[in-house]
């Protein structure tokens, strides 16, 4: 079997989620990044997330990627340690923004530790700029 990016489905969950906790600078919720929590994203945004498998099926990289009808969002990119500097993270970047313009969406944005400077170059290099004009805000709507 070849290396591909492909969609992902629900089924791969527990691969996604190992990678996950093995990747720091990914912060995990308990409650959206539960399976259930995935299940809901993917279900909303079936054509936008992906994963990366190697020649032997295994999961080395992943993106969640989504949008609201207007504005696109990314979230937890991460590839396997062993991995990383080979372009994997980028075709999975590709991948969710060409699945973004395909659903006409025009722009993108994602949220990075500031401290994660590795993470940082990876998405200026791509093309996702800073917005200093701007300060992101959040409130929790858990009860
Ligand atoms: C960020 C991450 C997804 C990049 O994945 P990757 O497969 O290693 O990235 P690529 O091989 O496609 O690299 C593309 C470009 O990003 C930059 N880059 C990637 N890793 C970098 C690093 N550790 N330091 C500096 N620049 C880096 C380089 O410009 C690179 O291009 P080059 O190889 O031509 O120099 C991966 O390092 C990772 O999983 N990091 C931990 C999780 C994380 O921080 N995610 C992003 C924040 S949400």
């Amino acid at each position: 079997m070849k290396e591909r990016t492909r969609p992902m489905t629900i089924d791969d969950y527990a691969g996604v989620y190992q990678l996950w906790r093995d990747t720091p600078g990914i912060g995990l919720n308990n409650l959206d990044d539960s399976m259930e929590g995935i299940e809901r994203y993917i279900n909303r945004n079936p054509t936008t997330c992906f994963v990366y498998e190697d020649a032997n099926a295994e999961i080395i990289g992943t993106i969640l990627c989504g949008h609201d009808g207007r504005r696109g969002y990314l979230h937890h990119t991460a590839v396997k340690v062993s991995e990383r500097g080979k372009g994997v993270g980028t075709a999975l970047v590709d991948a969710a923004v060409e699945a973004l313009q395909k659903e006409r969406i025009t722009k993108a944005a994602l949220v990075v530790f500031a401290n994660n400077e590795p993470g940082n170059t990876f998405w200026e290099n791509y093309g996702f700029t800073v917005r200093e004009d701007l300060t992101y805000r959040n409130m929790i709507l858990t009860v």
